[in-house]
């Protein structure tokens, strides 16, 4: 299938473009580089032998995308482009929701006019909200704590209710659990604007001596070692999903919602252990108060995946830490 990835240039993005070359399908790049780089295109091709083709576009510009559905026949859409840090969203407000809900109408306006039936959307766990109990299950209430959590929870309510008034629109809607590591090339990862957000690659950057020391937010959590725990997923256990969601697509109609996690939570110091022993590296920390908004607990119920998708993810969190550090080690200042 020709497989359009709106953010194909993007950390999970990228790492899907080369499951899909892998798997036989052709990708296409639709990307901004808003908060990505043309060097992934390269790296992309140093590792599948393909160069898939980029428009460099902003899928919020109705013309533009016209004009590349008018030059390509797409089979499927993968959107992926979206502002997603949480804390700026809380700021910005205003650009999120315009950015992350203007681009999926967008999308699917064009899509109707070019008969383009099936939409695989990069959902998130932070729909659930704060979660009444682990492991989430699909089926559980929803409910956001930020803009940026809003903008993915109502794109799934605008994708159910567009698929609802069109039989012929095929959506699969993936919440992602926590994304890390990297393909085991080194090649291609996750290179974050400024200081990260997120906690692997801030990890990576403090043993890269980016970064003085770790900071872990809170250590008074109701878990097992008080630190926040989460169900973090290989990207490339992530990525091969995605492989999974578009052939679903193609053979049914109609919306369906899939947890992407490995079903298992880690704590903040389980990564952080399992990281300088994976690596043999230390890595300094202090305990923090805790970050506003973080959740205790939060790992997915991936059953679901599993038996409707054929999916699961198979990457330990031992691969996780030791890809998450090869491509920084090989890549200090990420593509630039
Ligand atoms: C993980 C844990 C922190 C940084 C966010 C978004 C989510 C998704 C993934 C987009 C928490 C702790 C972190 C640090 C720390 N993004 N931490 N020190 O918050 O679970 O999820 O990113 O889709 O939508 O909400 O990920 O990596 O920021 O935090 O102690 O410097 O690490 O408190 O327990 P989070 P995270």
């Amino acid at each position: 299938m020709k497989v359009l990835l709106t953010g194909g240039a993007g950390f999970i993005g990228s790492h899907t473009c080369v499951e899909l070359i892998n798997a036989g399908h052709t990708p296409v790049i639709a990307d901004n580089f808003d908060n990505s780089c043309p060097e992934v295109i390269n790296r992309i091709e140093e590792i599948t032998g393909v160069r898939p083709k980029l428009y460099e576009i902003d899928v919020c510009d109705g013309e533009k995308v016209r004009e590349m559905f008018k030059a390509e026949s797409f089979d499927a859409v993968i959107h992926f482009a979206g502002l997603k840090a949480v804390g700026e969203s809380c700021a910005l407000p205003l650009r999120y929701y315009r950015n992350n809900i203007d681009s999926t109408l967008t999308l699917l306006e064009v899509m109707a006019e070019f008969g383009v039936a099936n939409f695989v959307f990069s959902s998130s766990a932070t729909v659930y909200g704060v979660p009444k109990e682990v492991p989430l299950v699909e089926g559980m209430p929803t409910g956001c704590t930020n803009p940026y959590g809003w903008t993915k929870l109502m794109n799934e309510q605008i994708l159910t209710d567009a698929s609802s008034a069109d039989d012929n629109l095929s959506v699969v809607l993936l919440r992602y659990f926590n994304p890390i590591g990297a393909h085991e090339s080194g090649r291609i990862g996750e290179d974050p604007n400024g200081i990260p957000n997120n906690l692997m690659p801030y990890i990576t950057q403090v043993a890269a001596g980016k970064l003085e020391q770790l900071g872990v937010f809170g250590d008074d959590y109701p878990t097992r070692d008080g630190t926040g725990v989460r169900d973090y997923i290989h990207v490339v256990d992530l990525a091969k999903a995605h492989v999974k969601a578009i052939d679903y697509a193609a053979e049914r109609k109609g919306v369906e919602i899939f947890n992407i996690g490995t079903g298992t939570g880690y704590s903040v110091l389980d990564i952080v252990n399992t990281f300088m022993r994976v690596n043999n590296l230390t890595i300094p920390y202090a305990i923090k108060p805790r970050r506003a908004g973080d959740v205790a607990e939060c790992y997915a119920d991936a059953t679901k995946a599993r038996e409707i998708l054929g999916w699961q993810a198979e990457k330990t969190l031992d691969d996780m830490c030791r890809d998450s550090w090869n491509w920084q080690s090989n890549n200090k200042n990420g593509y630039k």
